[in-house]
C-alpha cells in the first residue's frame, strides 16, 4: 500500500523539510514537525468514495476507522501495522444533551468507545506501528493516563517494551490500572504531568527509546482519522462546529491538520469552526488566545477533570496556527460546570470522563455567549469513557467532591434487606 501518497516531514517553526524514515520528533532548531503528505497525488488518486468503499470491507486495515484512511495517515506496509480496529466510534444524536446546552440538536462523537477507552487509540496505533517499521522495541510516554494506557496496550500487542511516566497521585484509578494490567512498566514522577513529560523526552534521547507521546507526528496523522470519521458519518457534509477538550492540544492540532487537508483536496466546500475547551484551573492557551499574546505557561495546573490538567502544552504552535484562519475560538470552563455537564451527558446514558464533558460545557457556555447559534450544526467530541474515573463520578453523586455543589446528584440508597423496607423506598 506504500508509495501511493509520497510524504516527507516538516518543521511548524523554520519550514525546514525532514524525510520520514528517521527517528526524529522535533527540528534542530527546537520546533514540531508536520507530517507533510503529497496531496496533489492524494488528489489524483482518491476520492470520498475511496474511503466509503472501505466501509463493506472485511480486511483488518479496512475494519480500522484509521487505517480506513491510510493514504492521508501514513502509508506504511501491511506488515509493520499494529492494530486494534480502532475508530469506528458512535456519532450519537442527544437530544437531551443539547436542550440542556441551549440547542435544537447536538451530535456526540464517542472516541471514549475505542478499545482502550479513550481517543488516544487512533493514535497509538500509527505511532506504534511507525515504532515496528522503525525496528524500535521501547516505547516511553508521559501522560495524564489515557495516553499511557493506550501505549501499554499496543505495545503489549506488538510485543514491545512499555515504560510510562506519570504524575504521582494526579491519575484516574481506570488509567493507571490498564497500564499496569497491559504489562508498562509504570514510573509514578512526584511532579506533575509538564515535569514527567521533560523527563521523558530526556529520557528516549539518551537511551534510544521510542517517544509516543503526541510531540511525535506519527500520534496527529492517526488522530486526524477522527475528523475523517465525523465527515464520513455525516455523508461528507460540514458541520458548522466542532468542539473538543484542550489539554496538551494534540488532539486540537489533528484536528485542524485533517480538516485542512479534506479543504485543500476539494473534497469539503468549507471548514467548520474549531472550539477548543481548556479547564479554567489549566487554560494556557484560552488566556494567550484572548489576549492575542504568545502562551504562558500555567505553573501548579489544577482541575477536577485530570486528563487536561497541563500547564505547558507542547502543540500549542500547531493550534494557534489553526485557530488562526477558520473563526476557531478557545472557551474556559470551570469544575462545577464540567461536572454538571458530565451529570447530564451521563445520565443522557452515554457518558463519559469529566475532561471529555468539558466539551458539552463549553458548547453550552458558547451557546449562551450568543458564539454558537441554537439552529446551528454541532458536533462535540467526547474523548474518553466513563469508566475510567468512578471515582469522580461516585464523588459528584455522593456530594463528596470538595468545592462541588452536585446539582444533579443521584445518590445511592441504603435500604435494609426487607421487602416493607425497599417498598417504601420506590
Ligand atoms: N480528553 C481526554 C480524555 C484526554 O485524555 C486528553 C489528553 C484530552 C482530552 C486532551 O487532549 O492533550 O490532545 O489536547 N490526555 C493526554 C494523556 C495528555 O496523557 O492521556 P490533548
Amino acid at each position: 500500500m506504500s508509495g501511493a501518497v509520497p510524504w516527507g516531514l516538516r518543521c511548524v517553526d523554520c519550514g525546514a523539510g525532514h524525510p520520514g524514515d528517521e527517528v526524529r520528533y522535533r527540528c534542530g532548531c527546537g520546533g514540531t514537525l508536520d507530517v507533510e503528505h503529497d496531496l496533489e497525488a492524494a488528489r489524483a488518486a482518491l476520492s470520498p468514495e475511496t474511503f466509503d468503499r472501505r466501509l463493506g470491507e472485511r480486511s483488518p486495515l479496512s475494519r480500522s476507522g484509521v487505517w480506513r484512511f491510510r493514504e492521508l495517515v501514513l502509508p506504511l506496509d501491511e506488515e509493520h501495522v499494529v492494530t486494534r480496529l480502532e475508530g469506528g466510534t458512535p456519532l450519537y444524536d442527544a437530544p437531551r444533551v443539547a436542550a440542556w446546552a441551549g440547542l435544537d440538536a447536538l451530535l456526540l462523537k464517542h472516541e471514549g468507545e475505542n478499545p482502550t477507552g479513550s481517543f488516544k487509540d487512533r493514535g497509538m496505533t500509527v505511532g506504534v506501528s511507525m515504532a515496528r517499521r522503525l525496528g524500535m522495541t521501547r516505547v516511553a510516554c508521559a501522560s495524564t493516563g489515557n495516553t499511557s494506557a493506550s501505549m501499554a496496550s499496543y505495545a503489549a500487542t506488538a510485543g514491545m517494551e512499555a515504560i510510562v511516566f506519570i504524575p504521582a497521585g494526579q491519575i484516574a484509578y481506570g488509567k493507571l490500572a490498564q497500564a499496569l494490567a497491559y504489562g508498562a512498566r509504570t514510573l509514578q514522577v512526584a511532579g506533575d504531568f509538564d515535569d514527567a513529560m521533560r523527563l521523558v523526552e530526556r529520557v528516549c534521547a539518551e537511551r534510544g527509546v521510542y517517544l509516543l507521546n503526541s510531540v511525535n507526528p506519527f500520534r496527529i496523522e492517526g488522530q486526524k482519522a477522527i475528523a475523517f470519521e465525523i465527515l464520513q458519518d455525516l455523508g461528507w457534509e460540514v458541520p458548522d462546529w466542532i468542539v473538543l477538550p484542550g489539554g496538551n492540544l494534540g488532539n486540537s492540532s489533528a484536528l485542524h491538520k485533517a480538516l485542512a487537508e479534506l479543504h485543500a483536496l476539494g473534497w469539503i466546500a468549507r471548514l467548520p469552526r474549531i472550539a477548543v475547551v481548556q479547564a479554567a484551573g489549566a487554560n494556557p492557551l484560552y488566556t494567550a488566545w484572548k489576549g492575542g499574546a504568545e502562551l504562558v505557561p500555567v505553573e501548579g495546573a489544577r482541575t477536577l477533570a485530570t486528563a487536561i490538567k497541563i500547564g505547558n502544552p507542547v502543540s500549542w504552535k500547531k493550534i494557534r496556527r489553526g485557530l488562526g484562519g477558520g473563526g476557531g475560538v478557545v472557551e474556559e470552563v470551570t469544575d462545577q460546570e464540567i461536572m454538571d455537564a458530565k451529570a447530564v451527558v451521563d445520565a443522557a446514558g452515554i457518558g463519559a470522563e469529566p475532561a471529555s464533558c468539558a466539551t458539552v460545557a463549553g458548547v453550552r457556555k458558547l451557546v449562551a455567549q450568543g458564539v454558537i447559534r441554537a439552529d446551528e450544526r454541532v458536533c462535540g467530541v467526547l474523548t474518553g469513557h466513563l469508566l475510567k474515573d468512578p471515582d469522580a463520578t461516585l464523588g459528584y453523586h455522593r456530594g463528596e467532591l470538595e468545592g462541588i455543589v452536585s446539582t444533579h446528584a443521584n445518590a445511592p440508597v441504603r435500604v435494609g434487606a426487607g421487602l416493607e423496607e425497599v417498598l417504601r423506598h420506590l
